[in-house]
């Protein structure tokens, strides 16, 4: 594992109180982006990828979560402790964020060229006609095609894969060491998510950034990520290198969420799905989080399994010894 990750997560537990009680959206999780690494995180919905990726940018309001163990860094800064001027200076420089909706992280009523050169003098020195240049040289890395038109538009104008490469564009444009990308591409379609994972990688790879790239969709993480992590109900059930995940799922988990793929199934029968849901984290979980589901359940299941930590590999569960392809 790289020495010095731009991300590193240790055992992070945190809740949200709610009335009466709490909800248990983190329990324990422990991952790593290395220096220009790609990662991924993959789970139902529901498992934590979200609050995950807030966190590690701090983006929750302080007032809405409890931390109660772990401890979480990037770029080798406290982020649990960090003061208000730090989390700024790395917002806007070291660390940058996509989202899903492409839409709304544009401002409608401006064309895009303002809205990319507004965004590009906020972290360098640069005239309006410099800015304006370094806006279509991004647009060009990202294989736009008459940027300087495309800067004339409307965010409406665009299609949702345009608006996608536009925000990674201007994500990659303060150079950050990391990105955080939390389902950047679900709402666009198969091909045209293909291309912008594949432009997303592109930038990454040339500018060395670490990118923490989060999914549901294992299909994605697969054609993206060198390493994945899998969560499930707040926790990190299995992770290692993406093609080794691929061929030898260990956690039953992993299992149920690749036979899900496409390429998994027979022709013409409908795609697998894991049966029953995801656990309600509003109670403690006590023993393993995924045993109400799983097939290979057994009696030292009522221990929670803990993630072992030594290896690339790691898998959370009792039951595993011998990682085997998957049928
Ligand atoms: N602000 C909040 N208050 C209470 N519960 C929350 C809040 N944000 C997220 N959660 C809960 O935390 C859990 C994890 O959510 P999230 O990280 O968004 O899941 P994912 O992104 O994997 O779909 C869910 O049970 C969700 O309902
Ligand atoms: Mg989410």
């Amino acid at each position: 594992m790289n020495p010095s990750p731009v991300l590193s997560i240790d055992r992070l537990s945190l809740e949200f109180p709610v009335y009466r009680g709490a909800i248990h959206a983190l329990n324990g999780v422990t991952l790593s982006v290395g220096a220009g690494e790609i990662v991924g995180i993959v789970g139902e919905s529901g498992s934590g990828k979200s609050v995950t990726a807030m966190m590690a940018m701090r983006l929750l309001p302080a007032t809405s979560y409890r931390v109660t163990a772990g401890s979480l860094h990037v770029l080798g800064h406290d982020m649990l402790t960090v003061s208000e001027r730090t989390l700024s200076a790395l917002r806007g420089a070291d660390v940058a964020m996509i989202f899903q909706e492409p839409m709304t992280a544009l401002n409608p009523t401006r064309r895009i060229g303002a809205a990319m050169v507004e965004v590009i003098r906020c972290h360098r020195r640069l005239s309006a006609h410099d800015a304006r240049a370094h806006a279509i040289a991004l647009l060009e890395d990202m294989h736009i095609a008459d940027a300087a038109g495309v800067l004339e538009r409307y965010p409406f104008e665009l299609s949702g894969g345009m608006r996608q490469r536009i925000l990674i564009a201007l994500a990659f444009s303060c150079n950050p060491r990391l990105l955080i990308a939390d389902e950047p591409t679900t709402a666009l379609d198969v091909t045209v998510q293909r291309q912008v994972l594949l432009l997303l990688r592109e930038r990454a790879r040339a500018l060395g950034t670490g990118v923490l790239f989060i999914s549901h969709d294992m299909a994605v993480v697969s054609q993206l990520c060198d390493r994945v992590y899998v969560m499930y109900a707040g926790s990190v059930v299995e992770s290692g290198p993406t093609a080794d995940i691929l061929v030898r799922p260990a956690h039953p988990y992993t299992r149920g969420l690749l036979l899900g793929l496409p390429e998994s199934a027979a022709p013409h029968t409908p795609l697998h799905t894991i049966p029953g849901t995801v656990p309600d984290l509003s109670r403690a979980l006590c023993g393993c989080p995924f045993a109400a589901r799983c097939p290979d359940v057994g009696p030292a299941c009522t221990l929670k399994p803990e993630l072992s930590t030594a290896a690339a590999r790691a898998v959370a569960c009792h039951y595993v010894h011998h990682p085997e392809p998957v049928a």
